[in-house]
């Protein structure tokens, strides 16, 4: 296991604006592990940034959780995931069959996730008030992550060393 803090069997739910480095994160866990919403947009409609094909993406998301859960299969959800909505089926799945869900924040300051967005091809570059938006909500999404369900709540900061929170904000 990468990261000894997390358990063998457990979903991880990465919150962060987009060029956070959520998708840089999950590439240090083997493919089969991440469901990334990019890669499912890709997966049904030939192109990883195509908006409209969000909600088929997100369905197909939701269907592999379920079965990844039903296996008790180490999972790591890649997408913005900076509201409760997009949040709430994440959680039900795992509690559905007892798995511990864990969140990681990927709260990379939102100058840089802007900045970042500069060299990416035009499909997949995210408006920087998009961006903004994004990392407000994830902001404001962090004190509410425990009621939610998560049963943890860690950061990953910029070594992509997770540290438990209150370790974070205690130094
Ligand atoms: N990056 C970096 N240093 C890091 C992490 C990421 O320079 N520590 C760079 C990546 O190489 C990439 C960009 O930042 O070019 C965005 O990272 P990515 O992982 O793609 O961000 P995501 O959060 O996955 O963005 P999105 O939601 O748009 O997929
Ligand atoms: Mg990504």
């Amino acid at each position: 296991q990468t990261y000894p803090q997390l358990p063998d069997s457990c979903l991880v739910v990465l919150i962060g604006a987009s060029g956070a480095g959520k998708s840089t994160l999950a590439s240090t866990w083997p493919v089969s592990q991440v469901l990334s919403l990019d890669a499912l947009r890709g997966a049904v409609s030939d192109d990883c940034g195509l908006q409209e094909a969000t909600s088929d993406a997100v369905d197909v998301l939701h269907l592999l959780l379920e079965c990844r859960m039903a296996r008790r299969k180490f999972t790591v959800v890649d997408a913005t995931n900076v509201t409760k909505s997009a949040r709430e089926p994440l959680v039900a799945a795992a509690k559905r069959h007892n798995m511990p869900v864990i969140a990681v924040m990927v709260a990379t300051p939102a100058s840089v996730c802007v900045e970042r967005q500069d060299p990416r091809p035009a499909n997949r570059t995210v408006p920087a008030d998009t961006v903004r938006a994004q990392h407000k909500a994830m902001v404001h999404s962090h004190p509410t992550l425990l009621a939610e369900g998560f049963n943890e709540v860690l950061f990953a900061d910029s070594l992509y060393r997770l540290e438990p929170y209150l370790e974070q904000i205690s130094n």
